[in-house]
């Protein structure tokens, strides 16, 4: 065993925490970039170093933000990035996580909070089963006479209508009509949803089991990510055709039945 010595510990300190500043904190591809490290941390995980990839588990609730500036008041987006709405490997769309405006520290803690109201309240990732997904964090800096651009107030009033309406957010555009600026910092993580492969399909009857369906799928396959099997009903002829439905345009939701558990597996 080999013992550092304190020069040589406080250098490696140093150097990792130059190493974290000098690195670009917002997504691979995302402009404007910033170097600024976004504290980012949810009861279970902090997104440290950003680019971590993290359970879907631990992401559930809003994460608290925090960095080393007071006396100033942030927006914060969030976004997904791979949103794949055609199946084809070219489309990655955005979707609308989260905006909360109003974030400052109130005293000499890092720590940001909010009392104003949230303008896109937190949609927790949710990749469909096989994907990874880019989530991005950004504050922005808030100007003195911020509000909701005009022609946004009834897009936002509608926005917790369908998941569809967070699906092809602008970023770029509103923080431009929002008057925000660039990032002043920003965080990013991956969310990867295992496969569960399906071995066969066949027609059958499903008792009490929330949906109340006339005619059931039974899928039975292996869940990968746990190596042993399974066996799932999803309900009702009508949810069948919103599966056809989600695989062409990936929006809608599948209930599946796992004993009397349910898997809610969400398109984004
Ligand atoms: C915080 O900002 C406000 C408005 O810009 C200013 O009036 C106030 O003096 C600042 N307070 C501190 C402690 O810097
Ligand atoms: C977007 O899709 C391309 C493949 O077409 C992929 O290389 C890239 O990582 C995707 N970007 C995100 C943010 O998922
Ligand atoms: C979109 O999904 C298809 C399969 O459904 C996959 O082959 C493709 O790589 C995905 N694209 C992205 C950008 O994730
Ligand atoms: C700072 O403010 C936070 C949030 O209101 C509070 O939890 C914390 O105790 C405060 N810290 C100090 C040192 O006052
Ligand atoms: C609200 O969203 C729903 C679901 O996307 C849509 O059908 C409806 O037209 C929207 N209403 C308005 C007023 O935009
Ligand atoms: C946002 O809108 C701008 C201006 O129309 C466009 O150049 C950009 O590609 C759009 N970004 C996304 C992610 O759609
Ligand atoms: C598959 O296995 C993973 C890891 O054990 C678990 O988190 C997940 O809920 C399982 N999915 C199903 C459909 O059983």
């Amino acid at each position: 065993m080999r013992f550092l010595s304190y020069p040589c510990l406080i250098a490696t300190l140093i150097t990792s925490n130059i190493l974290q500043e000098v690195s670009a904190q917002t997504p691979p591809g995302f402009q404007p970039v910033t170097l600024n490290h976004l504290g980012v941390s949810y009861t279970a995980v902090a997104i440290s170093p950003a680019g971590i990839t993290v359970p879907r588990d631990d992401v559930t609730n809003a994460p608290s933000l925090s960095l080393t500036e007071s006396n100033v008041t942030f927006v914060a987006i969030m976004m997904d990035f791979s949103v794949n709405i055609t199946g084809s490997a070219a489309s990655n769309m955005t979707l609308l996580h989260w905006i909360l405006p109003g974030l400052s520290s109130l005293n000499e803690t890092t720590t940001l909070s909010s009392s104003q109201r949230v303008i896109a309240p937190y949609y927790p990732p949710g990749p469909p089963a096989g994907q990874t997904h880019t989530y991005g964090i950004f504050l922005y800096k808030q100007p003195a006479d911020f509000a909701i651009p005009a022609n946004y107030i009834s897009y936002f009033n509608n926005l917790t209508a369908s998941i569809v309406n967070r699906i092809g957010f602008n970023q770029t555009t509103f923080a431009l009509e929002a008057g925000l600026g660039t990032p002043v910092a920003a965080n990013w993580f991956l969310v990867s949803t295992p496969i569960i492969t399906t071995s066969s399909i066949m027609a059958s009857t499903f008792g009490s089991n929330g949906i109340i369906p006339t005619t059931t799928m039974s899928v039975t396959g292996t869940n990968t990510s746990m190596g042993s099997s399974f066996t799932a009903s999803i309900g009702a002829t009508a949810t069948q055709s919103i599966i056809s439905g989600a695989k062409k345009v990936g929006i809608e939701s599948i209930a599946v039945a796992i004993n009397t558990l349910w898997l809610v597996e969400i398109f984004l």
